[in-house]
């Protein structure tokens, strides 16, 4: 059996892509299922930093470039079911070519029949190009409560169904109760026209998740926003 291949997506930077592709992945194996998580985003790759995660000998960069076998670029979490294909955070010449990733797909279906799960986490884009190379994957838009941000992503989602891609549904993240003037979960749903609307609160636990180099759902798994992405994970594994 394939993978379910998750890109995880947003026209804007900042709004929780990263996040959000982190704590599911790890979520995901904490349930026991097996995920590779991915960082696709070559140009500002942050993915490593949220598991304190350094030194490592190859990335994702030299596997597109054909320096090493991608089983060589795996890395195993504490969880055996974890599993991480990180992009260097220091700058290279191939972080200035995003378009090595054109051979990812190669790539991919080596590994994919490996895992339950493939989460990839991606530059900010409301383009396509890069999730139109993956076959049979599917997008995860992230959004944050603004109606900048939510008209980015209706723009996103309009683009991916001309492709008839796959959604999965809208992540709304940094959703904040007490800032009455964010748009409510309705109002989004409305002008998305989307079915499966997922909400991640605002926590401030996340800075601390980050600082620590720990995923929030393993470092406060009772904080708001690691309930709310476990609750997400739990759902994505029944679809
Ligand atoms: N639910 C949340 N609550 C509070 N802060 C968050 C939340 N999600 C993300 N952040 C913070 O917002 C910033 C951007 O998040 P990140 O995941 O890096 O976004 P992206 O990958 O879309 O650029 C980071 O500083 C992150 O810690
Ligand atoms: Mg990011």
């Amino acid at each position: 059996m394939s993978a379910k291949i998750i890109v995880v997506m947003s026209p804007k930077g900042g709004v929780g892509k990263t996040t959000t592709s982190v704590n599911l992945a790890t979520a995901i194996s904490e349930l026991n299922k097996s995920a590779l998580l991915i960082d696709a985003n070559l140009e500002t790759p942050h993915v490593a930093i949220y598991y304190g995660f350094v030194g490592f000998k190859y990335s994702l960069e030299d596997v597109l470039n054909g320096r090493t076998e991608i089983e060589n670029a795996i890395y195993m979490g504490d969880n055996p079911k974890f599993h991480i294909l990180p992009s260097r955070v220091t700058r290279t010449e191939e972080s200035r070519l995003p378009n090595k990733l054109i051979n990812i797909n190669r790539y991919i279906e080596k590994i994919e029949d490996r895992y339950d799960f493939i989460i990839i986490d991606s530059r900010p884009s409301y383009e396509i190009n890069f999730i139109k190379l993956i076959k049979n994957a599917s997008s995860l838009i992230v959004s944050n409560p603004d109606i900048t941000s939510i008209i980015e992503a209706k723009k996103l989602k309009e683009e991916l169904e001309n492709a008839n891609i796959n959604i999965i549904g809208l992540v709304i993240n940094k959703v904040n109760n007490r800032i009455k003037d964010q748009m409510t979960e309705k109002e989004t749903k409305d002008l998305m026209e989307i079915k499966n609307v997922w909400r991640i609160r605002d926590d401030k636990k996340v800075y601390n998740a980050l600082k620590i180099g720990v995923p929030l759902v393993l470092s406060s798994p009772k904080s708001f926003a690691a309930k709310d992405i476990t609750n997400l994970a739990k759902q994505l594994i029944k679809i």
